[in-house]
C-alpha cells in the first residue's frame, strides 16, 4: 500500500518564500508553522497583525523565518497595497483565507462579503502577484463546491436569492474554476508556474464558529472529520510536492472528508473550461472596475 504522506516528509525549504493568506488561525496557522519548520520564509498575509504576532509567538523558534503583513482580502484597496509593497520573488502563494455562512452584506467595493473574501480578493491578489511568482499558486476550495449553482451573470446576488450556505459553495466553485483557468492561461503563455486547488475535507477549525448551532453539529462529528493537522496536509502537499498544475488535492478518505492527501477530481462543473473562461472575464471586469491595473 502507498505510504500516507505527512508533514514529516516536507523537503528542506530553506531559501524558499511562501505567502499564506489567512494565517492567523486553523489551516493557515498549521500551514505556516510546518513550512517554517521546514526552513521556509513564510509571509503571513493577515487582516489582524496583533493576532498574527501571537501566532508567531506560539509557534516559537523554527528553522525558517516568519513575517507578518497586513492584508484584508475583502477590500481590493488592501489587496492592491499588499501587492504594490511586495518586492522580490515569491515561490508559492497559498490562497488559504476564507469565511463561511455569513449573512448577506456588501463590502466597500460593492461585492457580497463571502464572494469578496473567498473569491474576488483571491483572484485580484493572485493576478497582482503573478509577476513575482516562480513556482506555484495553491488555492483553497471545499468539497461543498459540488453543491454550487453558481450564477456567473449575478456573482453578487443582485437578482437571485441569497443564502449563506449557497454563497459559500458558489465562492468555492468559483475558486476551482479560477485555479483551472489560471493553469490554462499559464500553460498557454509558456509559463512554468503551476496553479493547484487543495481542500481539507472537513476539518475542525473555527470556520463556522460564529454560528454556534452549526459549529456544535460539526464538532459533534469529531472523529469522523479531519483534525486541523490533517486538514492542512493537502495544502502542504499541493504546495511542495510534484503535483501537476490543474490538480485538485484533498483527503483520501470516504467522500474526501478526512485522511491523507491524494490527487482527486473536482466536480464536472468545476472542470468546465468554457464556464471558467466566462467567469474569468466577468471577474476581471468587475475587479478592474474597482481596482484598475497598476
Ligand atoms: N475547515 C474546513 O472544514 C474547511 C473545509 C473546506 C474548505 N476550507 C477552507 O480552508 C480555508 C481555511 O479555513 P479554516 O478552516 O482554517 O478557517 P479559520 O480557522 O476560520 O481560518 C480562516 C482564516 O482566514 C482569515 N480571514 C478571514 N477573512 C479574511 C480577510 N478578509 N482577509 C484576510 N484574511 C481573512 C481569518 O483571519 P482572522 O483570524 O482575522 O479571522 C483566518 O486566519 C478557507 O478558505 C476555507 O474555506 C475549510
Amino acid at each position: 500500500m502507498r505510504q500516507k504522506w505527512t508533514a514529516a516528509e516536507l523537503p528542506d525549504l530553506t531559501g524558499s518564500t511562501f505567502i499564506v493568506t489567512g494565517a492567523t488561525a486553523g489551516l493557515g496557522e498549521v500551514t505556516t508553522r510546518e513550512l517554517a519548520r521546514a526552513g521556509a520564509r513564510v509571509v503571513m498575509a493577515v487582516r489582524d497583525e496583533a493576532k498574527a504576532s501571537r501566532v508567531v509567538h506560539g509557534i516559537g523558534q523554527t528553522r525558517g523565518v516568519i513575517e507578518v503583513r497586513q492584508l484584508d482580502l475583502s477590500r481590493l484597496a488592501s489587496v492592491r497595497r499588499f501587492a504594490q509593497d511586495w518586492t522580490g520573488p515569491v515561490d508559492v502563494l497559498i490562497n488559504n483565507a476564507g469565511i463561511s455562512l455569513m449573512p448577506l452584506q456588501y463590502t466597500e467595493d460593492g461585492f457580497e462579503l463571502q464572494m469578496a473574501t473567498n473569491y474576488f480578493g483571491t483572484f485580484a491578489l493572485t493576478q497582482a502577484l503573478l509577476p513575482h511568482l516562480t513556482d506555484r499558486v495553491v488555492s483553497l476550495s471545499s468539497q461543498l463546491h459540488r453543491t454550487s449553482r453558481l450564477r456567473i451573470d449575478d456573482l453578487n446576488y443582485a437578482t437571485h436569492r441569497y443564502s449563506p450556505a449557497a454563497a459559500y459553495a458558489d465562492s468555492k466553485l468559483a475558486v476551482v474554476l479560477f485555479a483551472n483557468e489560471l493553469q490554462r492561461r499559464l500553460s498557454n503563455a509558456g509559463s512554468g508556474v503551476r496553479s493547484i486547488t487543495a481542500h481539507p475535507g472537513i476539518a475542525r477549525t473555527a470556520l463556522v464558529a460564529h454560528d454556534p448551532s452549526i459549529f456544535g453539529r460539526v464538532n459533534s462529528l469529531g472523529p469522523l472529520l479531519n483534525d486541523v493537522e490533517h486538514g492542512a496536509l493537502p495544502t502542504l502537499f499541493a504546495a511542495t510536492q510534484d503535483v501537476p498544475g490543474g490538480s485538485y488535492v484533498g483527503p483520501d478518505g470516504l467522500g474526501g472528508i478526512k485522511g491523507f492527501p491524494v490527487i482527486g477530481r473536482a466536480s464536472a462543473a468545476a472542470r468546465d473550461a468554457g464556464g471558467a473562461k466566462v467567469l474569468w472575464e466577468e471577474t476581471a471586469s468587475l475587479v478592474s472596475g474597482v481596482m484598475p491595473a497598476a
